[in-house]
């Protein structure tokens, strides 16, 4: 938290709403009916700089989502899987797929996180490293012995060991298996692994050249740039918005 921060909204206590897609059917209470009733000259809907969030630069770029905005646990498995498919010598899209795959569970919706994802960043990478990210939700269900690829011994936990996907997620994984760049979402998938070793996870700095010559940094940074995906990016910087 930046102290020096001028935050918004000065002088008064500013409410969250939580988004309705994160508590909907989970029990916690709908807070929305007690916090407007808290409206008045002390109490606003929370807009702009939170300050339990760290302050995000002007112009943000793609790693400073890894550093100040998303999840340990994803930034985490997005820098391992990125830094395991570099090792092993594969492609720098690949890479950058394997970077990216996830980053719409570090901080912004989990459901249909492939989807999300590769919208995320489509307007920003070639064609290949978003339908990379696309499919590999999908392609996550389905083993494929040859190139060592087994169901995720983590689905069972996560699911139950009788869970079947649903109609599109096999529909989709059944296209993509017949897509000439089913290689780059398949790669994905096999360093799509949680690693909960002692080994530090590397450091972003690791992929500046990659992203460089992959991901098309707006100019006025990830969010302003007026692209058809920059409200995402905003709505990773200021999450807490009322509206
Ligand atoms: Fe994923
Ligand atoms: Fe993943």
């Amino acid at each position: 938290m930046c102290v020096d921060h001028d935050w918004p909204q000065k002088g008064r206590e500013r409410m969250i709403v939580p988004a309705p897609v994160g508590v909907r059917g989970t029990g916690r209470p709908d807070v929305e009916p007690e916090l407007l009733a808290k409206l008045d000259a002390d109490h606003v809907m929370m807009m702009g700089d939170n300050p339990a969030l760290p302050v995000m630069p002007e112009r943000p770029g793609l790693l400073d989502f890894f550093r100040l905005r998303f999840q340990g646990i994803t930034a985490r498995h997005l820098l391992t899987s990125a830094g395991r498919a570099l090792d092993d010598g594969h492609d720098e899209k690949v890479v950058l797929a394997c970077l990216l795959h996830d980053i719409s569970n570090g901080c912004l919706i989990r459901t249909d996180h492939g989807y999300w994802g590769a919208q995320m960043i489509a307007p920003y990478v070639d064609e290949e490293v978003a339908w990379a990210v696309r499919y590999h939700q999908a392609l996550r269900y389905f083993a494929d012995e040859s190139v060592g690829y087994r169901y995720p011994e983590s689905y069972e936990r996560f699911f139950g060991p009788d869970y079947v996907p649903p109609e599109y997620i096999r529909r989709d994984a059944g296209e993509a298996r017949a897509h000439r760049w089913y290689m780059s979402s398949r790669l994905v998938t096999l360093y799509d692994i949680y690693f909960f070793d002692d080994t530090p996870a590397p450091d972003p700095e690791r992929f500046t050249d990659i992203i460089g010559r992959h991901f098309r940094e707006p100019a006025e940074g990830l969010g302003f740039d007026g692209s058809p995906v920059a409200h995402m990016w905003r709505t990773m910087i200021w999450p807490n918005n009322f509206l």
